[in-house]
């Protein structure tokens, strides 16, 4: 077998010996192991992982299933096992922190390219960025020496407050799967291991620790599951995070029916579980459970998690079958070889051209232009003279907050500098805070008079990753923007009617009198480290803004469904799914509720037009039943991108639906004048609905609409098929 070089650090800090580096491997030619089955890459990964099983003690086993410290499980140095290293997250490689604490660990290497915050990438509704997005996180992950990337997060947006909603790729379960597929597919291309997480329902931060939720089946199947499902059917991915909260009244990390009936039995998914940190809470549970990888427990030494010395005793006792133990050793091993950790990786590659070049184009696709009366924007840099940027968010850095997602990065662009970079050169550029971390008259007023004195204001508000907005551990208290704002952009455009808006935040604001007033918004998200540059590009139309909301704006939280039906965040320890299939756009849609803006939506600085909407067969050989085509043409002056959604319509339905459902897009970039045409594949499953009483997949026989649209409420074609057989499928 080929071995390629190791490279062994060691740095003494105090008496501890701390590794270093990404390619820390303990030594391990030992005379049994050579020419061992598990040791030739050129066998399959199942007897490689068989292989090793067999030669494995009921010890090593153990140390395979526990944490050695806050992100490692241990080094198996007479097999040739390195220290397996995991780490946050989703939106790039966290800092180093520990060993046994969760205070940084002031390495000087650990720095990442910081990523637009999840939310911002489904907002792109380029599957194509999805990829992009992954390879970065592998890249960087492997030079970095991890083996498991924790994310991506693909819970659905239920409230508005979550306050981790931004870490996540929003309200709708299909837009969702086709992201994190992509996502995790280009993550583990670079021997990187994903992590899907959290699994399920861990939809509020607010008592995530402690709550129990309480869903139908057909919510959970056809809501909550079918992004984790996705990515482990289609993804492959090689390990799933459990969720904090119980689940009919089972911890997560302990819930039979989640892990072994579903998620393994059913789905046949061959990875590891993990825990979240500190989320498991016994040893019979989590062993009989599902759990297969303990992390995060607050206790030391680590022989004392769960899964550790007690799991051992258990098996030696016989109470636990080493079956049991075999199958998770199993487990982690398959993630273990696959990602060449025996054979060693080589190099990855951190914050390189194309790295930043991703984290622009992903910042670009993601900007959601809202609102854009008698074309404010774009602005022409030749004619603005003079600019009253104002807000926080034009100076505030973004990528050390949120929690887990937070990332020590190399640099990041602020809007301002973004501004200042794009025509600091021509216009005068001054800046005013308007507020501060609560209402300031002060601040406002000297805004206010900033603003009067412009040719226009750019105004950059909104949330941030402090704790109560977009922040882990707690939720948002309500819906407002935060510090006075609102009352201060009523002021603001009252000095000066140009304001143009741009928010930050991780899912919807309610927005004051003044949106009628100003002419232009831009939702923005966390736009990661080029964020300032692609704000900058997109205002002064050099981007043609093209991404869509990937969740709803409504227009009040009370309009939204849990919050509606008075289901957030539970009483008496539980939280009822009531609202069950009508999360998001389901909601608003089925309840006729006016959203404030719409799922999928977002403007262009073109327009487009589409035409010919046929519905036909399938040519043999293509990945659907019946294909959707039909033309969009670029009728305005500007190239763009434009995202055609399908959404299917269940005319009949045996049991209630949601009046449509998203089951297609595209993203379709056009020159000014330009046509093409579109297809969109229709499969079974676009169709089918979870039937309990069977626990399969229905699509039933009768007449259904399959509708286009700019938005999920900008329809602009539509036809009707019928299906005239009816299917179950599993
Ligand atoms: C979060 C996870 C994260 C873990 C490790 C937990 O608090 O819920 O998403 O991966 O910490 O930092």
């Amino acid at each position: 077998m080929k071995r390629s070089s190791k490279t062994y650090l060691w740095v003494f800090s105090g008496l501890a010996l701390v590794t270093l580096g990404s390619l820390v491997m303990t030594s391990h030619s030992h005379a049994q192991e050579q020419g061992a089955l598990y040791m030739d890459i050129g066998q399959p990964l199942d007897a490689r992982v068989e292989d090793l099983l067999s030669r494995m003690t009921l010890e090593e086993k153990i140390a395979l299933v526990h944490a050695d410290s806050k992100f490692t499980s241990a080094a198996i140095p007479r097999l040739g096992l390195p220290r397996r290293w995991l780490s946050d997250g989703p939106h790039g490689v966290r800092e180093d922190v520990g060993p046994d604490t969760w205070k940084p660990a002031g390495r000087t290497d650990d720095f990442a390219s910081f990523m637009p915050a999840l939310i911002g990438l489904a907002a792109t509704w380029n599957t194509d960025l999805a990829t992009a997005y992954g390879k970065v996180i592998g890249e960087e992950a492997r030079q970095r020496g991890k083996q498991i990337m924790l994310g991506p997060g693909m819970n659905i947006m239920r409230t508005p407050l979550n306050g981790r909603n931004f870490e996540y790729p929003g309200e709708d379960p299909f837009l969702s799967s086709r992201m994190v597929v992509n996502y995790i597919r280009a993550v583990q291309a670079e021997d990187v291991a994903s992590c899907a997480k959290h699994f399920v329902a861990n939809d509020q931060e607010w008592d995530r620790g402690t709550v129990n939720v309480e869903m139908d089946e057909r919510a959970l199947r056809e809501i909550y599951l079918p992004a984790f499902k996705a990515a482990v059917q289609e993804a492959g991915v090689l390990s799933v995070m459990s969720a904090y909260n119980k689940f009919r009244g089972y911890w997560c990390a302990e819930n039979d029916y989640l892990l072994n009936k579903i998620l393994k039995d059913e789905w046949g998914f061959k990875g590891l579980v993990m825990s979240d940190w500190a989320g498991t809470h016994s040893t019979d549970g989590s062993v009989l459970g599902g759990l297969d990888l303990e992390m995060g427990t607050d206790v030391l030494p680590y022989g004392k998690f769960f899964m550790a010395d007690a799991f051992r005793d258990g098996v030696q006792s016989g109470k636990f079958p080493k079956s049991l133990l075999d199958d998770k050793a199993r487990r982690n091993l398959r993630q273990i070889v696959a990602t060449k950790s025996i054979e060693g990786r080589s190099p990855g590659a951190i914050n390189t051209k194309e790295h930043q070049a991703a984290a622009r184009r992903i910042a670009e696709e993601s900007l959601v232009l809202l609102k854009n009366e008698n074309n404010a924007l774009p602005l022409d840099a030749d004619k603005v003279k003079s600019i009253a940027v104002i807000g926080e968010n034009a100076v505030q850095l973004q990528h050390y907050g949120g929690g887990s997602a937070r990332i020590k990065t190399f640099y990041e662009v602020t809007p301002l500098e973004g501004l200042v970079r794009r025509v600091g050169d021509r216009a005068t550029i001054s800046y005013s805070m308007g507020y501060a971390e609560k209402q300031n008259e002060e601040l406002a007023n000297q805004a206010v008079r900033a603003a009067s004195q412009a040719d226009l204001v750019i105004y950059v508000g909104g949330l941030n990753h402090r704790l109560l907005f977009d922040a882990e551990s707690k939720d948002r208290v309500d819906m407002k923007l935060p510090y006075g704002q609102d009352q201060l952009l009523s002021r603001l455009v009252e000095a000066n009617p140009r304001t143009i808006v741009v928010f930050f935040g991780g899912g919807p604001m309610e927005m004051g009198d003044w949106l009628a007033k100003v002419p232009a918004v831009v939702q923005a998200w966390y736009p990661g480290m080029e964020g300032g540059n692609a704000l900058a590009a997109m205002l002064f139309g050099d981007v043609n803004p093209s991404g869509k909301l990937s969740c709803t704006f409504p227009k009040r939280l009370q309009d939204s469904p849990a919050h509606a039906l008075n289901n957030y965040p539970g009483k008496d320890g539980t939280v009822r799914y009531e609202e069950g299939l009508l999360v998001g756009y389901r909601w608003y849609d089925t309840k006729k509720v006016e959203p404030l803006f719409p799922f999928g939506y977002g403007l262009s600085y073109t327009r487009f037009e589409y035409s010919n909407l046929s519905v036909s067969p399938a040519k043999e050989g293509k990945d659907g039943m019946l294909v959707a085509t039909f033309d969009v043409k670029n009728v305005g002056s500007r190239e763009g991108g434009e995202v055609p959604q399908l959404y299917v319509e269940d005319l009949k339905p045996r049991l209630a639906r949601p009046v449509k459902e998203l089951k297609g897009f595209s993203k379709v970039f056009l020159k000014a004048g330009e046509q093409k045409s579109v297809t969109i594949p229709i499969n079974r499953s676009s169709f089918a609905f979870y039937d309990p009483a069977r626990r399969a997949w229905a699509a039933e026989k009768g007449d259904f609409k399959i509708l286009i649209g700019s938005s999920s409420r900008d329809i602009r074609l539509q036809d009707n098929v019928r299906l005239t057989q009816t299917t179950f499928d599993k």
